[in-house]
């Protein structure tokens, strides 16, 4: 696996250890400067003129709405044209073409590469064999990293602000790639800031030892406990998180269970935030959640103003903007545009 240089020098987006606390910082201010400049016609008008001579290929081959729609709302928003494939059974590889033969064939017509496989070591096969000149992302691998997933969660708590905040993950924390992957980037903050972790699941579910081993090595304080309710009273953010029961398709279990019309979210209903017990939570708790949900989260706490799953859809978007902005380098750019901005705004 090739050696991954830091966001700032990299052509590619792949993991979420690539990312320190000053590349954090440096993509949410990028993503606030965006988003101003985007208040204006005119500057929306400037921003579709950036990457206008790019392409980019989206090769999802899982399922996904948000993160899909997200990467082609954030391609329209820099003038990047888009290709897509979202269903590998009407590629060639149904003919016997291997993945990275695939993935050469789309680095031939598009500049940037933004991928979604089951397959979790794809991304880094990918990042070795295509040339620097192809720009890489990383839009979920299997059950390992979701690192996009991640950067708009701690942009999402950015505006919140980190102040040493309680921060409690909750669910199928063993197979949920979006909290490994954001468990690993804040743990890049500053002691000053540094989130306190709870990981809150059945044994069976919890988070994996690799994560808990990087945690250490960054001297993160954090617990592991399967009690839900007792925690709830405690901390500023709970992280939701749904079943993952997908990864569980070769198991006859699953079949059997289907079949029976069991829903296997039963097994786990104790981790759950609904009408019932939202009063635990203390009165500013933000509720996040990566979606899509089940049951995890009442439909009730939509209504309630803790509940930020909403805005992270949005902030997702802004920040894949920043992202992609980055990759080829256009900070500057942005960064004088917004200056510029400032000033007009002034007179
Ligand atoms: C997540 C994913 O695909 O890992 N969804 C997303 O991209 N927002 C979470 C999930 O599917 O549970």
């Amino acid at each position: 696996m090739k050696d991954l240089e830091k966001i700032e020098k990299s052509n590619c987006c792949i993991t979420a250890q690539q990312f320190d606390y000053d590349s954090l910082k440096k993509i949410c201010e990028l993503t606030d400067k965006i988003r101003v400049i985007s208040e204006t016609k005119e500057g929306r008008d400037w921003l579709q003129t950036l990457l206008s001579d790019k392409k980019a290929m989206l090769y999802f081959a899982q399922p996904s709405s948000r993160t899909f729609m997200s990467f082609v709302s954030a391609c329209h928003i820099l003038g990047i044209k888009i290709m897509e494939i979202r269903d590998p059974s009407i590629s060639s590889m149904v003919k016997g073409e291997s993945d990275i033969d695939s993935f050469k064939t789309f680095s031939q017509f598009a500049d940037l590469i933004i991928m979604r496989h089951d397959k979790s070591n794809l991304i880094y096969e990918v990042a070795d064999a295509l040339s620097k000149d192809n720009k890489i992302i990383n839009a979920g691998s299997g059950a390992d990293q979701h690192p996009t997933q991640a950067l708009l969660d701690v942009y999402t708590i950015y505006k919140m602000g980190f102040n040493n905040k309680k921060i409690a993950f909750v669910g199928d924390l063993a197979r949920g790639r979006t909290v490994r992957s954001l468990a690993l980037m804040l743990s890049k903050l500053p002691k000053e800031e540094a989130l306190k972790f709870y990981f809150v699941a059945p044994s069976n579910y919890q988070i994996k030892d690799d994560i808990l081993e990087q945690l250490k090595k960054e001297n993160i304080d954090y617990e592991l406990t399967d009690n839900w309710e007792e925690l709830m009273s405690k901390i500023d953010i709970v992280y939701m998180t749904r079943l993952q029961n997908e990864h569980d398709k070769k198991n006859w279990l699953y079949y059997l269970k289907n079949k029976l019309g069991i829903s296997p979210d039963n097994a786990r209903s104790n981790y759950i935030i609904n009408k019932n017990n939202i009063n635990k939570l203390k009165p500013d708790c933000k509720i996040m959640h990566p979606l899509p949900r089940r049951l995890e989260i009442g439909i009730e706490v939509d209504k309630d103003n803790r509940a930020v799953y909403w805005e992270q859809v949005e902030n997702g978007m802004w920040v894949r903007v920043a992202l992609i902005a980055l990759l080829f380098k256009k900070e500057k750019q942005i960064n004088n545009q917004f200056l510029n901005y400032q000033k007009i705004k002034k007179i």
